[in-house]
């Protein structure tokens, strides 16, 4: 479903309702709620509200347990972190209990350890067996100008991946190994929320949604959920050059 917004913070109202949804909604079903986080600089704005008066007594926060959908192999505390952007803006703010986060264990300094890490935590939150997917009841997610989505950027290694839940993907480009989640890992979630904002990913968002699938040259087009529900939330800004 694209819903399309006048604004970022109206986009943001928005996500942070569903996100209250589909959150109560697994606190009240399994008694826990799991939900994967976008890095980036996109939702820090969202994150921010659900802090604020309006949504933090909202829901349960002890019940809810925070994963990232990806991570650049950095430090915990180092100004890249995808982690350290979630602490300050959502996960301190709620002073939430260290057993409710997982995140990526960079301070390895070693992707492919760090990477397998990270799959045995989710298989262990999980109760996974063999060749079984994390079933997250919410993953975030952001898009870049070239349609990459978590760490998943055209024609790197990973968007091959059908097996790992988690891997280390080098992005040339960048010059970097990043740790993502991988498409079966995502794709086997319950509910899936792009947010999207701004002039700068509207050629991005128009090739993901309106363009030739090409799976390998835009990414995110590869987020499909086997059985969940698919949100793209877009301001009008990089919903601009849609047909729509
Ligand atoms: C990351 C993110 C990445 C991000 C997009 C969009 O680690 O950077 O997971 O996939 O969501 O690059 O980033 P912005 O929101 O900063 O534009």
């Amino acid at each position: 479903m694209l819903r399309i917004f006048p604004n970022a913070a109206e986009m943001n109202a928005f996500a942070a309702e569903k996100f209250i949804e589909i959150g109560n909604k697994a606190i009240k079903e399994n008694g826990r709620f799991s939900v994967a986080l976008a890095g980036g600089s996109t939702p820090k704005s969202l994150y921010r509200l659900l802090t604020s008066e309006k949504y933090v007594n909202r829901i349960e926060w002890k019940k809810v347990f925070f994963f990232f959908g990806d991570e650049r192999n950095v430090l915990p505390e180092d100004e890249e972190s995808n982690f350290k952007m979630a602490k300050e803006n959502l996960l301190a703010p709620l002073n939430v209990s260290e057993q409710n986060v997982f995140r990526w264990q960079t301070e390895m300094q070693n992707a492919e350890q760090t990477s397998k890490n990270y799959a045995e935590t989710l298989r262990a939150f999980f109760d996974l067996k063999e060749n079984e997917f994390p079933r997250f009841n919410l993953i975030l997610l952001g898009m870049g100008e070239d349609a990459h989505t978590a760490s998943l950027f055209p024609f790197t290694e990973a968007l091959d991946e059908k097996e790992k839940i988690a891997v280390s993907n080098c992005v040339e480009k960048l010059n970097a190994n990043r740790l993502t989640l991988t498409f079966p890992a995502i794709n086997n979630a319950e509910n899936i929320i792009f947010l999207i904002s701004g002039a700068s990913k509207a050629e991005a968002l128009k090739n993901v949604l309106e363009g030739a699938r090409e799976l390998k040259k835009f990414p995110s087009q590869a987020v499909d959920p086997v059985n969940g529900e698919l949100f793209f939330l877009a301001d009008n800004q990089a919903a601009q050059l849609l047909r729509v």
